[in-house]
């Protein structure tokens, strides 16, 4: 996706730049650019949600799945089962945040 097209600009736009000062200059073209496009809709239970899910991964690719409520629990708690630091009470706000935001259109009528 985007890294991978802004790195190729980078690299084809002055092939002579090392190594280092190419992926310096693909971070900071790709950092405002995420900054500007946040998938994740205000609401309650983002700062939980960020806080908690960008532990051990990016948030990003999330805002693309579509779960049912049951499912997002089963993924919450699975992720907590792994060493995700969070309460109960913050893992029920994570879920109904993104069973709200990231739900089956089925179930968000
Ligand atoms: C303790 C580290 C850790 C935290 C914190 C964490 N994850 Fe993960 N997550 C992982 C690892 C490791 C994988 C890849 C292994 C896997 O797929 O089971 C993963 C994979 C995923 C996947 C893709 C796999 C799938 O089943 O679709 C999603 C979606 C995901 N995490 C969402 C979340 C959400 C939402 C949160 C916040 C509640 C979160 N993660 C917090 C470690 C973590």
């Amino acid at each position: 996706m985007s890294p991978q097209i802004f790195k190729a600009a980078a690299c084809s736009s002055d092939a002579a730049l090392p190594g280092l000062a190419v992926s310096v200059l693909a971070l900071s073209l790709i950092a405002p650019a995420r900054a500007a496009a946040d998938p994740f809709p205000e609401g309650p239970g983002k700062a939980v949600f960020i806080k908690v899910c960008t532990q051990c991964h990016a948030a990003e690719p999330i805002a693309i799945l579509r779960r049912s409520k049951d499912e997002w629990k089963d993924l919450v708690y699975n992720m907590k089962g792994m060493g995700a630091e969070a309460t109960d009470e913050e893992c029920n706000v994570i879920i109904d945040y993104l069973a709200k935001n990231f739900g089956k259109k089925e179930e968000q009528k």
